[in-house]
């Protein structure tokens, strides 16, 4: 299969798994983009086929450049500790990147090695089909809420366009963990914008049953039920 290929409806939990390995397979090869000479190793991303919830962050740093994993350094043990704030783990969520590779000294991806890469997180997207994408980070934002600015609309949900190849999913946007590590009111708005994320999921849900759009941020009732997988089984994160 090639990047843009159209990835086959997965319907079960063994055909999603299946279907995300097979992209991560074709990303640890990639050659698509001029990423691909820097890298130690590519970071698909990994998380449960099941889960609701997409976390899209902005491209691998160095940590997760030598692991082969998404956040897995500091911002990523910030991300661990902003779930667990609303009771979530990681391995309940599908945690990605807007690019696969890590850029030169954590370089800002540029816009052709962004347009290179989107192909496989819209296949992953079309898998998993999300009711909520958290998006990380201005370069994520601006993926899935084009035009907007993190200082106005973290916090917020806006439908995500189609174009992304989410099928009807809330785009909700969160400042970046390596931000918040860097200012203490940015991590304050962090664990708050956190906060609200179950809530978010609770609209989404309704969304996606047909209930009429709600008026505005914040929704109405957080969802009673936990995230989906409610026993993800073991701890160990599903890797793909
Ligand atoms: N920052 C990102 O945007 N993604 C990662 O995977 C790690 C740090
Ligand atoms: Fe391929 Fe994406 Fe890596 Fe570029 S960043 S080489 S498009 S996987």
């Amino acid at each position: 299969m090639t990047a843009g290929e159209a990835t086959v409806e997965a319907t079960t939990t063994e055909q999603r798994r299946a279907a995300l390995e097979a992209i991560a397979a074709e990303v640890r090869t990639c050659t698509r983009c001029r990423l691909a000479e820097g890298r130690t190793k590519a970071v698909p991303g990994e998380g449960h086929p099941d889960t609701e919830v997409l976390f899209v962050g902005e491209g691998p740093g160095q940590t997760e450049d030598a692991q082969g994993r998404p956040f897995v350094g500091r911002a990523g043990e910030l991300l661990v500790k902003l779930l667990a704030s609303i009771g979530w783990r990681r391995q309940e969520v599908f945690i990605t990147n807007i690019v696969k590779c890590r850029p030169p000294g954590n370089r800002d991806p540029e816009p052709d090695e962004i347009a290179a890469c989107a192909p496989y997180l819209q296949r992953q997207l079309e898998v998993l089909d999300p009711a909520v994408v958290v998006t990380l980070g201005r370069f994520s934002m601006a993926h899935f809420r084009p035009g907007e600015r993190i200082t106005q609309i973290h916090g917020t949900h806006a439908p995500a366009p189609a174009a992304t190849g989410a099928r009807d999913a809330l785009a909700y946007a969160l400042f970046h963990p390596a931000a918040a590590l860097r200012s203490t009111d940015v991590e304050r708005q962090s664990y708050d914008d956190m906060a609200g994320l179950p809530r978010v999921l609770g609209a989404a849900r309704a969304r996606r049953a047909g209930a009429p759009p709600e008026s505005g941020n914040p929704p109405a009732e957080a969802p009673d039920a936990p995230i989906i997988p409610p026993d993800p089984g073991d701890d160990a994160p599903t890797l793909f």
